[in-house]
């Protein structure tokens, strides 16, 4: 088995679900503690496949984790789960300290045991993969060389801060107790099953349901997007070939001003699902307030990923984007389970 944690969220679910594609692959324990990120729907094809156990739980039950753990005895863990949106964790940061510190520093020590009471071929072959982002590297200038590895942490956010100091205790694990991990720091990820709290399906839902589509600032803050397969082929090289204590960047060379994503999105559905009235969905846009603290730009250098495992995005933002804005176009059912009154009520608070 592996067990992965977060696996009902936006990356952790696709994970689940190109993994278990593979019929050479292994079974998944996937613990996942359905905060308003986590949707059972996303898992739905899954349903009586033995080879999925969900668990509803939370990284920071040391109880549950260690008895997951013996009785599964799974041969590495992906550490998906996380709070993962910049603008709530402005608002709320105690939940992001909770389970991306805390929930963090409870996996890694129960997994510590787990791994020490391990012998032979099991303890040599066990891993951790810890998945986080770029923007605890911080912000770039336009004229700024894009993050590598090597680039030091300066997270700006409460939500970066946090995933920073995450990173931190899982390099100190390999350092100090030789617990054998890898981290992977990705950039912006889109694709199926994303919940439309983030630019992306925020702005295609809005524009389908004659919303704003509401810009913070002047848009020109740059983004690295990469389509979330993408990202789920690099952690499987990186977890099968990825050397310990290693971070990796994952990117997808797609640096993109905010207005042009968005103007991408109103031409293609323009294009796929026309508005009745004939005017394009880009007369919806509407600049609003900016973030506080508004990172200027992210943007990955992969080279390290595709020089040592060989590593390459198979998607272009033109062909990712498109197969996005058709996903949500032809998932209506997914998207009615999401958008409750939590949701509504989340909207309510950020945009008034
Ligand atoms: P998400 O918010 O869509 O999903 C997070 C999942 O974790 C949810 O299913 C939620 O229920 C679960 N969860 C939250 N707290 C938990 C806890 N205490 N115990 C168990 N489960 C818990 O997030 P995502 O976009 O899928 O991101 C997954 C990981 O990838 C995160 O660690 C995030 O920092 C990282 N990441 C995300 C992006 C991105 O663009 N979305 C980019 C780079 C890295
Ligand atoms: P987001 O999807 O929240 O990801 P992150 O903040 O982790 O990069 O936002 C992507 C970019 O889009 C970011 O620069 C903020 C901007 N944005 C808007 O302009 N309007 C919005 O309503 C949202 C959610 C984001």
């Amino acid at each position: 088995m592996i067990l992965v944690t977060g696996g009902a969220g936006f990356i952790g679910g696709n994970f689940v679900l190109d993994w278990l594609k593979s019929p050479k692959n292994e079974g998944v324990v996937n613990v996942d503690k359905l905060t308003y990120a986590g949707n059972l729907a996303t898992l739905e094809s899954l349903r009586g496949d033995p080879r999925h156990i969900f668990i509803h739980g939370d990284i920071g039950d040391k109880e549950l984790l260690a008895r997951l753990l013996t009785e599964h005895q799974p041969r590495a863990i992906v550490n998906f789960a996380a709070e993962s949106h910049v603008d709530r964790s402005i608002h709320g940061p105690a939940e992001f300290i909770q389970t991306n510190i805390l929930g963090t520093f409870h996996l890694l020590e129960c997994a510590r045991e787990y791994w020490s009471g391990l012998d032979g071929l099991a303890k040599q072959v066990f891993r951790f993969h810890h998945i986080s982002t770029d923007e605890v590297y911080g912000s770039l200038s336009s004229s700024d060389l894009a993050f590598t590895e090597k680039n030091a942490y300066e997270p700006n956010s409460p939500y970066s801060a946090s995933k920073a100091a995450s990173d931190h205790l899982v390099r100190a694990w390999f350092h100090t107790y030789g617990f054998p991990v890898v981290t992977t720091n990705c950039s912006n990820n889109y694709g199926p099953y994303h919940f439309p709290e983030k630019l992306i399906p925020l702005f295609i839902l809005n524009a389908l349901n004659g919303k704003p589509l509401p810009i913070y600032g002047d848009g020109q803050q740059i983004r690295d997007w990469l389509y979330v397969g993408d990202h789920c082929s690099a952690i499987r090289e990186v977890l099968a070939k990825g050397k310990l204590g290693e971070t990796y960047n994952v990117g997808g060379w797609n640096e993109k001003a905010n207005l042009d994503v968005v103007k991408t999105i109103c031409a293609i559905l323009d294009e796929l699902k026309p508005r009745s009235d004939g005017v394009s969905y880009i007369s919806q846009i509407t600049f609003v307030k900016d973030r506080p603290g508004h990172d200027r730009r992210y943007a990955i250098d992969a080279s390290k990923l595709e020089r040592e495992l060989g590593w390459r995005p198979a998607e272009t933002f033109d062909t990712g984007i498109r197969k996005t804005v058709q996903w949500y176009l032809d998932n209506p059912v997914w998207v009615d389970g999401v958008v409750s009154g939590s949701y509504r009520d989340w909207l309510q608070k950020q945009y008034q």
